[in-house]
């Protein structure tokens, strides 16, 4: 079993500092939520690296909300519900489309500079979206530029404290209430954080995989860390692989933007055929998990690693202006986006499951908050409509600003207490460790799963177990145990779903089955694994 702390230490005897609010995490989720709580609170904004180290800083198609005249929260409602599969929590789907305007008003007050068009907000789409709702800015630089607006606003905001380089290693939680986080300094040394109100928006697990989009940061450690406390996870076996993401000797797994196929951009096989209409009706802008099958499907076929995604209908003045990153990261591997055909292939790119929610971003544990990808909402489902997550993240985000305000301090100060005592191990090589978990999670929990193959990633990662065992000292270490922890709920999930719906996918049972599996799956460390019908998600209300 997965102990309750990763590290053995008395928190009481350690130093404690008192924060009214504690942010892990500096994403969109972590930075928006922080700046609006400041307006009333002391906050404690923690980072394990820094400021503009986030996955958000590397999204490119934008940020999905009702701006158009000729949009509508009802179609975007339809949409989001569409690609979620039947899974999502119609109630956080409604405050998503509802409040995301608002959102992005509130990322234009704080700095935020969309791209424009004749003086309007420049709208583009993005596949499974059945209207133009995908702001942008710098053309496929969004992330970029809201993580710059924001982080700037962030560490100039008096009453915003920034430690970088800091380690949230556990939750300190008394009788299911949240007192705050036990934090490792950059010299090692260890403090303990209390606050009225601690808010995870450490992201989502992309590290799992040896090909992802995200970056090496993205290991898991809120929904791991939640866990331990006993926080609900759930929906951990829906992953989103993006379809496209570069394929090129010495490259990393760069994303190519779902956005160039909302310009019309095109996917053909390696014998340059056009392959989508033969998948879906909505050929190239099919829900992704759709698309990704798909490619894996042509690649298999065709015997390649790669299929093309092809935008050269277009001209390279549009091609350079609309999509300047992706030209420019193309032309460094020698590849013009404007005249070659790009090679693709699916790769981890978002976690749909994470840390159980209500309306206000409050998980199972009371004064514990979750915002953005390492959350469960429900507004996802079993496969997130694109550039949704973003939209997500200031929506809750401001939500839960609002559940705090009341909150009074919880008073309590911490019991002597510790983890389980631990015997000094021979140090280990946990960067190979990661990447044979990775390899591991590729060959049997990827984009096409088995019962034989999930059955045999899971025993394969329990031979990891042990490590927990280990005096853990290092920040590679707790993110090893981070990622082992999402990996084997992840696995474990996959193999209790025995069906096929939006991001999980079993070749032994290919049929979406509502009969059955219209439900989630709820983890708990001390009661394990549970299905929870439809009706009674956490987060309906
Ligand atoms: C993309 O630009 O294709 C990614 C957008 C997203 O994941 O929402």
């Amino acid at each position: 079993m997965i102990p309750r702390y990763l590290i053995d230490e008395d928190w009481a005897r350690l130093p404690s500092y008192q924060a009214e609010v504690i942010v892990v995490g500096v994403g969109i989720a972590g930075l928006f939520t922080a700046i609006r709580a400041a307006e009333t609170a002391k906050v404690l904004l923690i980072t394990k690296k820094s400021l503009m180290d986030s996955n958000t800083r590397y999204a490119q198609g934008g940020i999905a909300a009702v701006i158009s005249k000729e949009d509508s929260p009802v179609y975007h409602r339809e949409d989001t519900l569409h690609a979620g599969a039947g899974l999502c929590d119609p109630a956080a789907v409604d405050v998503l489309v509802e409040e995301g305007p608002q959102g992005v008003w509130d990322l234009i007050e704080l700095g935020t500079q969309f791209d424009r068009e004749n003086g309007e907000l420049a709208l583009t789409k993005e596949g499974a979206h059945s209207r133009r709702r995908i702001l942008h800015a710098n053309g496929d630089a969004t992330g970029y530029e809201i993580v710059r607006a924001l982080s700037e606003k962030a560490a100039a905001h008096p009453n915003i404290e920034v430690w970088e380089e800091h380690f949230a290693i556990d939750l300190l939680t008394d009788e299911d209430e949240c007192l705050g986080v036990l934090v490792q300094k950059p010299d090692g040394s260890r403090v303990t954080v209390l606050g009225k109100a601690t808010i995870l928006c450490s992201g989502g697990t992309g590290q799992l995989y040896r090909y992802t989009t995200n970056p090496a940061v993205a290991t898991g450690d809120g929904i791991a860390m939640a866990y331990r406390a006993g926080a609900a996870v759930r929906d951990m076996e829906f992953v989103q692989f993006h379809p496209t993401a570069l394929v090129y000797p010495g490259a990393p797994r760069f994303l190519i933007s779902e956005a160039l196929r909302g310009e019309g951009a095109v996917l053909r096989n390696i014998h340059g055929e056009r392959f989508m209409d033969r998948y879906d009706l909505q050929a190239e802008l099919a829900p992704r998990d759709i698309v990704a099958r798909a490619i894996v499907s042509e690649m298999e076929k065709t015997r390649s690693t790669y299929v093309y995604i092809d935008i050269t209908h277009e001209t390279e003045e549009m091609v350079k202006h609309r999509f300047p990153t992706i030209y420019q990261t193309c032309l460094e591997y020698g590849l013009d986006l404007a005249t070659d055909w790009i090679p693709v292939a699916p790769a981890a790119h978002y976690m749909m499951g994470g840390i159980a929610t209500d309306l206000h971003g409050e998980t199972t544990i009371r004064r514990l908050f979750a915002c953005g990808e390492v959350s469960s909402t429900g507004v996802h489902g079993a496969n997130r409509l694109a550039s949704n997550s973003l939209s997500e993240a200031i929506v809750f985000g401001r939500r839960i600003v609002e559940r705090i305000r009341g909150l009074e301090p919880h008073g309590r100060s911490l019991y002597p207490a510790s983890g389980t005592p631990r015997s000094e191990h021979p140090r280990q090589a946990f960067i190979e460790k990661r990447l044979k978990l990775q390899k591991i999670m590729l060959r049997h929990v990827g984009v096409n799963r088995t019962a034989e193959g999930l059955v045999k990633g899971l025993e394969e990662l329990k031979r990891q177990l042990p490590i927990f065992d280990c005096c853990l000292t290092k920040r590679e270490e707790y993110e090893f145990a981070n990622l082992l922890t999402c990996a084997l709920l992840t696995t474990s999930g996959a193999l209790s779903r025995e069906e096929s719906r939006g991001g999980h996918y079993r070749e032994d049972f290919p049929e979406r089955d509502d009969r059955t599996w219209f439900k989630h799956l709820t983890f708990t460390r001390e009661n394990g694994l549970r299905e929870e019908a439809i009706l009674d998600v956490v987060g309906a209300e």
